[in-house]
């Protein structure tokens, strides 16, 4: 079964196809980082405006590449949610659109569903359920895979998601939007124990995250150091950021897996592309006996591969939209 999907939920236009789910046939991405950087992150109107732009041509490569042709496709899949409201909007109109002219079923697929299902492509013996820690720019949650469209959410961030941290930290630090992988590189360069940061306590579940008393303790290092005249050192401040963010996300999925019982261990979204991250997670999984599946650096970011597969296993389930779908910028991974 080949699947055309359609990405487009913030600042990527991105169209891939695939074949029963896990094998990519194309994945092609426009990115517009390089216009948002000026602004310092990602502006909405501009975002929908280059997604008008791009998504014909986006869609027309990854049909291209692919080797087939319209007719050879039998869905079309969709990010529907959750995501920048202009931008979502872009991708499903363009696929409601596509649908209505080609009679082909429409899948509409969540974002973080997306994420989780990158592993997929590059795993093929990983199969639910199993436990998955998903950190973007938007979000972070730790969330039990139960089937394959059957999720539930066990921890999330009360506020900052992981990837926000880093940029809003990055920024503070100087590095460029989007500042995680700025982060990452100057980090090998750095003393990861040089600045004593604080690992937030969160009252409630023991599995939430909370980034914001992290990113401001930076900030008020940065300045503190300002009034005295000083500069922080700016690769150790990024190892020690970086350190402490891996430890918060390593420490709470492997508590989560201990208490629910999990052996198996995903990684999924922007952040998951972090070598601290990958480092620190890998060596508690070992430790663990668990088994750890991430996906190559190559579908970490925002992509159409990932919404391609998880469409597959979508439209297994029933799913479908029709002339009705609209985009939804907040919906829950458990009400889809
Ligand atoms: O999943 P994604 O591409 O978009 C969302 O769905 O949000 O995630 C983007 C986030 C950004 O915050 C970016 O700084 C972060 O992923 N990111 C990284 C790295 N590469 C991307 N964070 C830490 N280390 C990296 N190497
Ligand atoms: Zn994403």
């Amino acid at each position: 079964m080949y699947i055309l999907a359609i990405e487009s939920s913030c600042d990527e236009t991105a169209a891939a196809v695939s074949k029963d789910g896990r094998e990519i046939l194309s994945n092609v991405i426009a990115t517009q980082i390089a216009e948002h950087r000026l602004y310092g992150g990602v502006v909405p109107e501009i975002a929908s405006r280059r997604h008008t732009e791009n998504i014909n041509a986006v869609v027309k490569e990854a049909m291209e590449k692919s080797g087939l042709s319209l007719s050879d496709i039998d869905a079309i899949a969709v990010t529907y949610a959750p995501g920048l409201i202009g931008a979502l909007l872009v991708g499903t109109s363009f696929a409601k659109g596509l649908s209505m002219a080609t009679g082909k079923p429409l899948i509409p697929v969540h974002h973080i569903a997306g994420h989780i299902a990158s592993n997929y492509i590059a795993h093929k013996d990983l199969k639910p359920p199993y436990l998955c820690l998903v950190a973007s720019g938007g979000h972070s949650h730790i969330v039990e895979i139960l089937d394959y469209t059957k999720f539930r959410v066990v921890g999330r961030t009360r506020d900052d998601a992981a990837g926000e941290c880093f940029d809003k930290v990055g920024r503070v630090i100087g590095f460029p939007y989007p500042a995680g992988k700025f982060i990452d590189d100057a980090a090998k360069n750095g003393d990861a124990n040089f600045y004593k940061l604080p690992k937030p306590v969160v009252n409630g579940s023991v599995y939430d995250f909370s980034f914001s008393g992290l990113k401001t303790a930076v900030i008020n290092m940065a300045h503190n150091a300002e009034q005295k005249g000083e500069t922080l050192h700016r690769d150790n401040m990024a190892a020690s950021f970086q350190k402490t963010v891996a430890e918060i996300l390593t420490e709470k999925t492997i508590l989560a897996a201990k208490d629910l019982g999990y052996k198996t261990i995903a990684l999924a979204g922007g952040v998951s592309a972090n070598s601290g991250v990958r480092q620190k997670l890998s060596e508690e999984c070992e430790k663990n006996g668990f088994s750890l599946y991430m996906p190559p650096l190559s579908l970490c970011g925002d992509n159409a591969a990932m919404i391609a597969c998880q469409g597959y296993y979508d439209f297994l389930a029933g799913k479908r939209a029709d002339e009705s779908l609209n985009a939804i910028a907040t919906l829950s991974l458990e009400n889809i």
